[in-house]
């Protein structure tokens, strides 16, 4: 990995054939800070959004010491590179063999479910240990969420109800936990789902050791415009009082996209143009999944060695590199009317599930990463020359 000025000094010294995944090393460092000193809770970065170790290791350095995983790798990865950290074992739905590993091999003792099956499954396996931190994921609207994860997972408010007191009673700590799904672009989905853990605590009689808000939290893209994050976290600490519990759960959050995506661009090479269509060297196989199907405009900036750049910006839809026909990212990705054949573009905010996306269908694969020092084309948080937190939307 190297390490450049900005990404124009990358594509004039490299002139890659592949694309260039980009890391800002800053950006890491102001998210975590930001989410450290505003989060009236813990915060655990949940490793699929990118589990490119330099990520996770400025996450650590930067003070994010704990980790929401959902497999046995993503375990081992954190384990490697910190110890001493706390990870959490957060899919719903685990592999008996995994289990197992977590508890005896590396010593996690914090697991999700949102079944009966995987609880009996969860105590079988760590044979009825008594140090045991178990999660009950509450299935909660995702209405106001880009990506809906509400389908899939997530236990009704009456199975929850029954299902805290078997997890109460076999566990260390009880926590509950919800994900009002990514991206989700308003504070209200994280107070609706609040009230509906309160109607689980009524009717159980049980308070949660902690309650876990989960990921959601927005970056801004092109048309995304989310409020400031420090009103969902208002929003979060508003729902919790109104419970008024007579004893305070401990908060958690996980956060993925709103603590990397920033951080993180793609560098692709324009390999042809059909009028307002360009062929690019990376696609919805590789790092741009989003692009595809749900159809994310991601921003993008032209660099073009030889030529100035037109000043007039059109649209612009892509094509992957691969044989399929979905490799299409419709856009609009505003780009300037000049961009041909061997141009390159910048694409931001794909800190966040960009580099986890990629395979190899069709032998297009790349793993060229560096570091560049330029701040990201969108951004959120708002820092000093240093890269300290400052105001952000105080
Ligand atoms: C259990 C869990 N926690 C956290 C996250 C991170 O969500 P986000 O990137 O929206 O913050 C996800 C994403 O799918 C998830 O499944």
């Amino acid at each position: 990995m190297a390490k450049f000025q900005c990404v124009n000094e990358l594509v004039k010294a490299l002139q890659p054939i592949d694309p260039v995944y980009c890391f800002r090393k800053q950006s890491l460092k102001l998210a975590s800070n930001w989410f450290n000193h505003n989060f009236p809770g813990d915060v655990l970065y949940a490793v699929k959004c990118n589990p490119t170790e330099t990520v996770v290791k400025t996450l650590i350095k930067n003070g994010i010491n704990s980790f929401d995983t959902a497999s046995i790798d993503e375990i081992k990865l954190i384990k490697k590179i910190s110890p001493s950290s706390k990870i959490y074992f957060m899919h719903t739905i685990k592999k008996e063999k995994s289990i197992y590993e977590a508890y005896f091999l590396y010593n996690v003792k914090a697991y999700a479910f949102d079944s009966k099956e995987e609880l009996e499954k969860i105590l079988k396996i760590t044979k009825n240990a008594k140090d045991l931190e178990l999660f009950l994921r509450v299935q909660t609207s995702n209405e106001h969420a880009e990506i809906d994860l509400s389908k899939k997972f997530g236990a009704s408010i009456n199975e929850a109800v029954s299902l805290s007191k078997i997890a109460k009673s076999k566990s260390k700590k009880f926590g509950l936990s919800f994900h009002v799904g990514s991206q989700c672009m308003h504070p209200i989905a994280y107070s609706k789902a609040i009230k509906d853990l309160g109607n689980i605590i009524k009717k159980s009689n049980i308070i949660p050791d902690i309650i876990n808000v989960g990921g959601g939290f927005p970056t801004t893209y092109p048309d995304l415009y989310p409020q400031p994050i420090k009103n969902y976290f208002l929003e979060i600490s508003r729902a919790i009082k109104k419970l008024n519990l007579s004893k305070q759960p401990k908060l958690i959050c996980e956060p993925g996209r709103a603590l990397v995506a920033e951080s993180g661009s793609t560098i692709v090479r324009v390999e042809l143009k059909k009028k307002q269509n360009l062929y690019i060297n990376d696609g919805t196989y590789g790092s741009l999944f989003d692009a595809g199907t749900p159809k994310f405009i991601f921003p993008t900036k032209a660099i073009q060695i030889n030529v100035a750049s037109s000043k007039r910006l059109i649209p612009y839809s892509f094509y992957g590199p691969t044989c399929d026909g979905l490799d299409y990212m419709k856009g609009p990705f505003m780009l300037p009317s000049n961009i041909k054949t061997g141009d390159y573009i910048e694409i931001g905010q794909l800190g966040a599930y960009g580099m986890s996306f990629r395979t190899n269908f069709n032998g297009f694969y790349s793993n060229q990463i560096h570091e560049v020092q330029d701040k990201p084309l969108m951004s959120i948080y708002e820092a000093d020359e240093n890269y300290n937190v400052k105001t952000l939307y105080a």
